[in-house]
């Protein structure tokens, strides 16, 4: 199929159908997630008492931080996605404190231990030159000596898998995704198909992200006054075959000291 370029103001921000139907598609990545996550933040999780996870979506991650006893801000764009995830912690039993915010812009009540943003929620940025604002308003959020920690696609994941299409099927909800890109660009658009009784409704939703190099996200991060960098591949962590070397890569940075 040839690549269709649309433009920019098509994108459906925040999102509405993602945040409703999210958990009936998207399952199969959280596990994956949580044990990349257990793995490389085991070293600094001692010493986490309390966290915030940035674009939340609907909550897995937030509500699984809570239920480790860690006091716990979650954050997202999406009115959807903050219902979302205020629902999956009232159903876990655990406390989650829930505000709508702009990475680009966000502010905590407290200084925090950890920021996750995972699944490559940075991203969604509707700019690659909005990066300088997220990693300020990470920097501004952590206590000094705490953790921002973060998975991107790369430039190999967007001129390979975000060009294919996809169809999923769960029964009364299907999803068909046509994606593509261009440069650090990448977008799909995702038809959405809902039973209701004996018709189906579509709604039409588009995602887009953007890429930088792992040169460029390092000098972000030390320009916001991030001294320790730790960066992984995600392929050998992630044992998925979508995901080959080069595709997604997880950040862990540290706040200077000061
Ligand atoms: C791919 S989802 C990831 C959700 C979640 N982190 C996960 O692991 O399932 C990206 C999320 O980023 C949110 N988002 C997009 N742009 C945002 C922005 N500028 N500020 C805050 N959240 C944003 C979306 O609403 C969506 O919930």
């Amino acid at each position: 199929m040839p690549v269709r370029l649309m433009s920019r103001s098509s994108a459906t921000r925040p999102y509405k159908w993602l945040a409703e139907y999210y958990d009936k598609v998207f399952t199969f990545h959280h596990e994956w997630f949580e044990a990349v996550h257990a793995k490389l933040l085991a070293p600094v999780m001692p010493k986490v008492s309390v966290a915030c996870d940035l674009c939340c979506g609907t909550g897995a991650t937030a509500v699984h931080l809570a239920r480790q006893g860690i006091r716990t801000y979650a954050v997202d764009l999406s009115p959807g996605m903050c219902r979302a995830t205020r629902a999956k912690a009232r159903e876990a039993g655990v406390r989650v404190r829930v505000s709508r915010g702009d990475m680009r812009e966000f502010t905590l009540p407290e200084p925090v231990d950890l920021i996750t943003s995972e699944c490559d929620a940075i991203n969604h940025l509707p700019e690659a030159g909005d990066l300088p604002r997220v990693a300020a308003a990470v920097a501004a959020a952590l206590r000094p000596g705490g953790w921002f920690f973060f998975d991107v696609n790369n430039r190999a994941a967007f001129d390979t898998v975000w060009q294919l299409n996809w169809w999923i099927d769960r029964g009364d909800v299907s999803v068909a995704m046509e994606g593509g890109s261009e440069g650090d660009r990448a977008w799909t658009d995702v038809h959405w198909f809902i039973r209701e009784g004996g018709l189906w409704r579509r709604h039409e939703e588009r995602v887009e992200e953007v890429c930088w190099p792992a040169s460029e996200i390092k000098d972000v991060l030390r320009g916001a006054g991030f001294d320790r960098i730790r960066c992984w591949d995600a392929a050998p962590l992630l044992n998925n075959p979508m995901t080959r070397p080069g595709y997604r890569t997880f950040y862990l940075a540290r706040k200077a000291k000061q």
